[in-house]
């Protein structure tokens, strides 16, 4: 029997803001792709209307992760640690609020142990293209993100990419830079390396665009094994972005 001409891909982090898109857009696209989500809790499957492509499993445990990623092509890793404000903060007296993280739930369990189990686990399974989203700023060790919930996320986010780019497994690291709930396809996309984009005007991208950009990335021999910043210029400036193999094409960094 002839291979299915569908890409079976797994999206983690299904129930996060990014993931959310992701899982929808490759529902949309059906004549393409069978889509997968993974997320955390059973309200959050719910939240995405229960289906049976939505499963639960949690990233620090392998074994809970397999039966979502058995057969699958493609994974996107759209999970992330998620530091929470603690309570008693006024914005009427000025100053900062705190973070912190929950127990068992720091980057270095999140971003780290169950990005590597993630990365793991579709090696063990055949899966043939990982997408991995992180952020930009991991070339800055004292970049202030890293001291929120005494956290050090971009370190634990940087070494799990380095991680996925000596797996031999073809993938695409996508940095974004600060993330919007914005509609996406009306912006110029822009790439960039080494967090050069942050020292630019265009430091930020709405999560549709990142969503778009995953999917796109699965599609294209020219976004594999690349890591690349990923932004946007404003809407109403550039020309809205298209042509996915050629913004592809621009990367020519492996990490
Ligand atoms: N915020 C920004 O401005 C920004 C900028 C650049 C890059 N990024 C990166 O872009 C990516 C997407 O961001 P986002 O804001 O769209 O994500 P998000 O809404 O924070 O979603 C993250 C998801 O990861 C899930 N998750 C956490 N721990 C898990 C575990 N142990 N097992 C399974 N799932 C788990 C969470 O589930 P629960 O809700 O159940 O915990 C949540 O659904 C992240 O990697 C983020 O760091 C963000």
């Amino acid at each position: 029997m002839a291979d299915s001409p569908l890409t079976t891909v797994l999206v983690t982090g299904a129930g996060g803001r990014t993931g959310q898109l992701a899982y929808e857009k490759l529902k949309q696209r059906a004549e393409q792709f069978v889509a997968r989500g993974l997320v955390r809790r059973l309200e959050s499957k719910q939240e995405l209307g229960g289906a049976d492509d939505v499963f639960v499993g949690d990233i620090r445990e392998t074994q809970s992760i397999l039966p979502a990623l058995q057969g699958a092509d493609a994974l996107i890793i759209l999970t992330s640690a998620v530091p929470k404000m603690k309570p008693g903060f006024d914005p009427t007296k000025g100053g900062r609020p705190e973070f912190y993280f929950e127990e068992g739930l720091f980057p270095e369990q999140v971003d780290w142990i169950g990005q590597k189990n993630q990365i793991d686990a579709a090696k063990a399974v055949g899966v043939k293209h990982i997408v991995l989203v992180g952020s930009m700023g991991g070339t800055n060790p004292n970049h202030p993100l890293n001291s929120l919930g005494n956290g050090n996320i971009l370190v634990w986010k940087r070494k799990a990419e380095q991680y996925l780019a000596d797996s031999g497994i073809p993938y695409t690291i996508i940095r974004a830079g600060g993330l919007q709930d914005k509609d996406g396809g009306l912006r110029e996309l822009l790439v960039g390396k080494d967090d050069e984009l942050l020292h630019s005007e265009t430091k930020t991208i709405p999560r549709a665009d990142v969503a778009e950009v995953c999917i796109q990335a699965l599609q294209f021999e020219e976004a594999k094994f690349k890591a690349f910043d990923l932004a946007s210029k404003p809407e109403g400036q550039g020309t809205p972005t298209k042509d996915f193999k050629a913004l592809f094409s621009q990367v020519s960094a492996r990490f």
